[in-house]
């Protein structure tokens, strides 16, 4: 949901979005107690068998010692050299669990290495002299992480050297899945996909890709200057560089910007419109000078005007390439030499525009319902300029598939090749504003898009008007908001603002101030220097406060700790009594009856150690679950607070906020519970340490004593270092 903010606000989806975080936390939460109460009962019941295996040793012990065949020494010596081992194999099964992280991490390594290598074709063919003759013959495909869904089956295509073929079809029918076939992302399940004839499994993989160009509808823009995201690890001079952007209508805006080529842009660089970024795109493409083109829905989230300057690009960046244009739009395939149709992974019928009208399938079903889907729309202010120019643009087109008219469907036939010279034609048709009324309007004008024309002068002013539509007639008034939004909405402009919005910001925002240090300054003081967030590093007391309302399971988790922190130094006193009364051989009797009472003593301490330390996991477990779920559904709230400028800012944005998301409260968690916890366990372990040294002999007690505050404090030292220097690394 932090991704799609916008759309969350504009729909005013807050409270159904904390609801649906909150369910999903509660999922979590059961997990995460689960995981405590299986934690529990695990460690309580090993440290318990410990416990009872040294009482039972030690009671064994007692056997060999009354019937002489061990001294007590022996017998303490094999004991602490159990218990000692015991240690080193509990440290080294850490260890193997690393071991095992590291093998699962190796495999999925090792499995990604191989994958990468296996469908490269490092030394296959290059045709040096490459058309461009593109075929897809009897394509089956389906993706990888949906094998059952076939995307295309049984699919033809012929894309003619340098001709265009447009690829249209309803959503879904599987027309941009042509592209990663054609660059062998993926490679067909069944059929071939050929190139000049050859197999393309059988070319040079790296030499392919370098054939073609892919322009779509949402380019990725390094974060490199301009001139670098142009030649995109080419080597290119900056007039080759140049050169290119021309041919792709950039320069103009590239000039006007204040750094020219060497502007920054990307995701921490400049915020390029759409239609920049399309024009990058486009000149990138230029450079690379590629056989073979591929546009996906190229223009597709463009205004009218943004729309002609492209498709002007677009039109000499196609000239002399194969091109398979994909477009949802039929307005915009009208550059096409050929239109092929699909749907549903086929391909139903392949022609020229008057060819498709007149076999009255699939293609001029799909224009009369974007026609439908225009008529109601009409906007009246039209600038003359732009009605004439279209004018001339569709008649040119008109007239060239007027002249082309005669082919039949699937047409290879050579004679049908376009004159090389017949776009440059139509180009300077296209800027000259020369005259409509010079050429005779072609009777398949009349059919033009589906639809009877008759006032030729108005009708594409109504025809055209989808995309003006598309622009918010009024933009409201909140900035923030109207520069983010995706301009080629499609939908109504409703008024985006949020009630949250137009509520008092400050009110709403109080909270957030409350608990999340990074929340606390959202948006209008924009604090820069780490200083600020250091003093606002939460202190101790806020974090128990955050806790309050687990006091309970605090309560019953340190009952746990406490007694099993007790048991440490009771352990040590009883097993010292023990070995005081096996070297009592005097009185044997009196040996057995004390050593007897003292095991059983033992015994009864791992029984509840086992008690203890589940009261202790399990309790702290949930407290903790508890904490994070709260803390993480109150920053969740808090996010929501913001407006969205807040998400804008670097240190906010959708990626670190899920990260935050997931770790700060974590973070607390562990800063608060598990640390009560073994605070609790070490400090009442000291404590009856203290107590049994001071009622046996308090002299000693009182030299170990002298020197815990120098251990306590070095110790405290060691901590607060390692927390600066993580508190100035993550902040
Ligand atoms: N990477 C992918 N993994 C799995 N399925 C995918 C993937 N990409 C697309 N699809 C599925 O393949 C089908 C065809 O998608 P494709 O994008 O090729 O259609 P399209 O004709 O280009 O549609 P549109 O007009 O919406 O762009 C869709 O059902 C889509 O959900
Ligand atoms: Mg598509």
């Amino acid at each position: 949901a932090v991704s799609y903010i916008r759309t969350l606000y504009a729909f005013t989806n807050e409270t159904l979005a904390k609801y649906s975080y909150a369910t999903s936390l509660q999922a979590t939460l059961r997990y995460g107690i689960l995981i405590s109460l299986v934690q529990g009962l695990g460690l309580g019941f090993t440290y318990g068998l410990a416990i009872c295996s040294c009482a039972l040793q030690l009671w064994v012990g007692r056997f060999l010692v009354t019937h002489h065949r061990a001294h007590g020494g022996e017998i303490i010596t094999a004991l602490f050299a159990i218990i000692l081992s015991g240690l080193g194999l509990n440290q080294a099964a850490t260890n193997f669990y690393s071991f095992d992280q590291g093998r699962i991490a190796a495999y999925r390594l090792f499995e990604m290495i191989s994958r990468s290598s296996s469908g490269s074709n490092e030394e296959g063919n290059m045709s040096p002299s490459l058309q461009g003759n593109i075929e897809f013959r009897n394509v089956y495909f389906s993706y990888l992480s949906r094998p059952e869904i076939p995307i295309l089956s049984g699919f033809y295509l012929t894309v003619p050297a340098k001709k265009a073929v447009a690829l249209v079809g309803r959503n879904g029918s599987g027309k941009s899945s042509i592209i990663p076939l054609m660059e062998r992302f993926y490679d067909p399940t069944l059929g071939e996909v050929l190139l000049d004839g050859e197999n393309i499994k059988n070319l040079k993989l790296e030499w392919l890709r370098s054939q073609i160009g892919l322009v779509t509808q949402e380019p990725a823009l390094l974060s490199l200057s301009i001139k670098d995201n142009i030649a995109y690890g080419r080597d290119a001079t900056l007039d080759q560089i140049e050169e290119a952007a021309k041919i792709a209508h950039a320069h103009t805006f590239i000039s006007s910007l204040e750094r020219g080529y060497e502007t920054q842009v990307g995701r921490a660089g400049l915020a390029l419109t759409e239609e920049q970024k399309i024009k990058l795109s486009i000149a990138r493409a230029v450079l690379l000078n590629p056989t073979i083109l591929l546009l996906d829905e190229v223009t597709g989230g463009l205004d009218f005007e943004a729309e002609r300057t492209v498709q002007e690009a677009l039109d000499l960046l196609m000239l002399g390439r194969s091109t398979i244009i994909i477009a949802r739009r039929l307005s915009l395939i009208r550059n096409a030499d050929y239109i092929a149709v699909m749907e549903e992974g086929q391909l139903v019928e392949m022609g020229t525009h008057d060819e498709l009208l007149a076999l009255d399938g699939l293609y001029a079903e799909l224009l009369k319902c974007e026609e439908a889907a225009k008529l109601p729309r009409r906007t009246p202010v039209r600038n003359y300029k732009e009605t004439s120019t279209f004018q001339i643009e569709k008649e040119s087109s008109s007239i060239y598939s007027f002249q082309e008219s005669s082919s039949p469907k699937f047409i290879k036939s050579p004679s049908l090749q376009r004159v090389p010279g017949g776009f440059r034609a139509h180009d300077g048709a296209f800027n000259s504003q020369e005259s409509p009324k010079a050429h005779s309007p072609p009777p398949e004008k009349m059919q033009e898009n589906g639809l009877p024309v008759d006032g030729g002068d108005k009708e594409p002013s109504i025809r055209r008007q989808d995309s003006f539509e598309m622009r918010l007639p009024e933009l409201p008034k909140l900035d923030v908001q109207a520069t983010q939004r995706p301009k080629s909405s499609g939908s109504d402009p409703e008024s985006p603002v949020s009630p949250l919005l137009t509520s008092d910001p400050k009110s709403e925002r109080s909270h957030s101030q409350t608990f999340s240090r990074p929340l606390s300054h959202s948006g209008d003081i924009p604090m820069k220097d780490k200083e600020a967030h250091r003093r606002e590093a939460p202190s101790f007391w806020r974090l128990a406060q955050l806790s309050f309302a687990e006091w309970l399971y605090a309560v019953l988790g340190s009952i746990g700790a406490a007694i099993f922190g007790s048991f440490n130094p009771l352990l040590a006193y009883v097993i010292a009594l023990i070995v005081t009364a096996y070297y009592r051989r005097q009185e044997p009797h009196h040996l057995q009856d004390e050593v007897d009472r003292w095991c059983l003593i033992i015994a009864c301490m791992g029984i509840v150690t086992v008690v203890a330390n589940f009261l202790q996991h399990f309790y702290f477990g949930i407290m903790g679950e508890k904490m994070t779920e709260r803390v993480r559904r109150m920053m969740f709230s808090a996010m929501l607070r913001n407006e969205v400028g807040w998400f804008d800012e670097e240190e906010n944005n959708a990626d670190t906020l899920s990260m935050r998301l997931a770790n700060d409260a974590t973070f607390v968690r562990a800063a608060f519970s598990n640390r009560l916890s073994i605070f609790v366990q070490d400090s009442t372990a000291v404590l009856v340490a203290l107590l049994i040294g001071m009622l046996l002999h308090w002299r000693l007690a009182l030299v170990a004593f002298a020197t815990l505050p120098v251990l306590t404090v070095s110790a405290i030292a060691q901590v607060c270092i390692s927390f600066v220097i993580w508190f100035s690394l993550h902040y």
